[in-house]
């Protein structure tokens, strides 16, 4: 689906945590049979954070939540809606969004999770968009994050050197002015052969591996496709081009990939948002904490015409442009 955003709806508040322990090549270099330069050629990622054993993923979530909650000058108790992003909940049920709903106190909020793989996030911001636009909420705050490592295989060196653990979270709010202008969501299930989680619901498996498999290669080919394509289709729907773009934010998988769309799309490297050097990939997690990274080094301003696009498991993809309203 694509689709104008004709309902004047912002980001209101914006926040992000990763845990604080800090895994490096050279550690990994000791786990499995890998190479910081293979890692740094293949991937740009030289360090990534790991939860620890205590931490999952409401907890990784609550401080972005807090930061963003603060940013808009609210509570708990005046979110009426609360959408999680993520494939590694606490727990299936129940969700890690009426557990975050408990701690904050948004005892008025319908809270429930939501799962699109790396593209958690932007699929949330779209739902939550979708309920604002209509009537059915005034305030939402929209989480994403993950703790991939603990569904990693840690023998599988094509996996472990690429992912890490991170959440973050924004308040949605009706506005005066538009914030979002344009959103697109899409999903192709044939590719949900390349990147999955076998044993983790209710399809039963002779060998039972609860553990991430992975298709490199395919994935690398959907995903350099899909980001230059979305992008192109949210800015050719709202009349804008690459040129007019501020700040670019693609999901932070792989330096390779983001130099790819970015030379694709054909926008300068200085208006491209990239941490995953030091976080890894978080799954939704990512975006997020580049939001929060750019808004805190002074490149998210009032005006400026920002450009998000997703991508990851399902195959499923999504982007929103927006002009961004909030100070930083
Ligand atoms: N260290 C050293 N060698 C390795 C490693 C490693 N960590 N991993 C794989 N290799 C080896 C392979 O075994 C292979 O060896 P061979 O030639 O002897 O068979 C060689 O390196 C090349 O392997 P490729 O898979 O062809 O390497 P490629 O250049 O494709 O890079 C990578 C692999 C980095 C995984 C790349 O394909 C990629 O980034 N794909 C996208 C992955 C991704 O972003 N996934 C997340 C999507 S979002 C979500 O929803 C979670």
């Amino acid at each position: 689906m694509i689709a104008d955003a004709n309902v004047p709806v912002s980001i209101t508040g914006l926040g992000a945590y990763a845990p604080e322990r800090i895994l490096d090549n050279a550690e990994l270099e000791r786990l499995v049979d890998t190479s910081n330069e293979w890692i740094i050629e293949r991937t740009g990622i030289r360090e990534r954070r790991i939860a620890a054993d205590e931490q999952a993923l409401t907890d990784l979530a609550l401080p972005g939540c807090e930061t963003a909650l603060a940013q808009a000058g609210l509570t708990g108790k005046d979110i009426d809606l609360i959408v999680v992003a993520t494939v590694t909940p606490d727990m299936t049920f129940p969700s890690s969004a009426v557990t975050i709903a408990d701690k904050l106190g948004a005892v008025d909020a319908a809270a429930y999770d939501l799962s699109a793989g790396c593209t958690g996030f932007m699929y949330a911001v779209v739902q939550a968009y979708g309920m604002l636009a209509a009537g059915l909420a005034e305030r939402a705050l929209v989480v994403g994050g993950d703790l991939l490592s603990r569904i990693l295989d840690w023998n599988d060196r094509s996996t472990v050197v690429l992912f890490g653990d991170g959440a973050g979270a924004v308040v949605l709010e009706r506005s005066e002015q538009p914030g979002f202008l344009t959103l697109d969501l899409g999903a192709d299930g044939s590719g949900g052969e390349h990147l999955w989680l076998p044993g983790s619901g209710s399809r039963l498996f002779d060998e039972v591996d609860k553990r991430v498999k992975m298709n490199g290669r395919e994935v690398f080919k959907f995903a350099t496709r899909v980001l230059v394509q979305s992008a192109e289709a949210v800015l050719d729907r709202a009349g804008f081009t690459i040129d007019d773009v501020d700040v670019y934010i693609p999901h932070q998988a792989n330096v390779r990939i983001i130099d790819h769309a970015t030379k694709k799309l054909g926008i300068a490297s200085d208006r491209v948002v990239i941490n995953v050097d030091r976080y890894g990939n978080t799954s939704s997690g990512s975006i997020p904490l580049a939001l929060a990274e750019a808004q805190a080094d002074g490149r998210l301003q009032p005006g400026k015409l920002v450009l998000m696009t997703g991508m990851g498991a399902g195959l499923t993809w999504g982007s929103t442009l927006m002009r961004w309203t909030l100070a930083s």
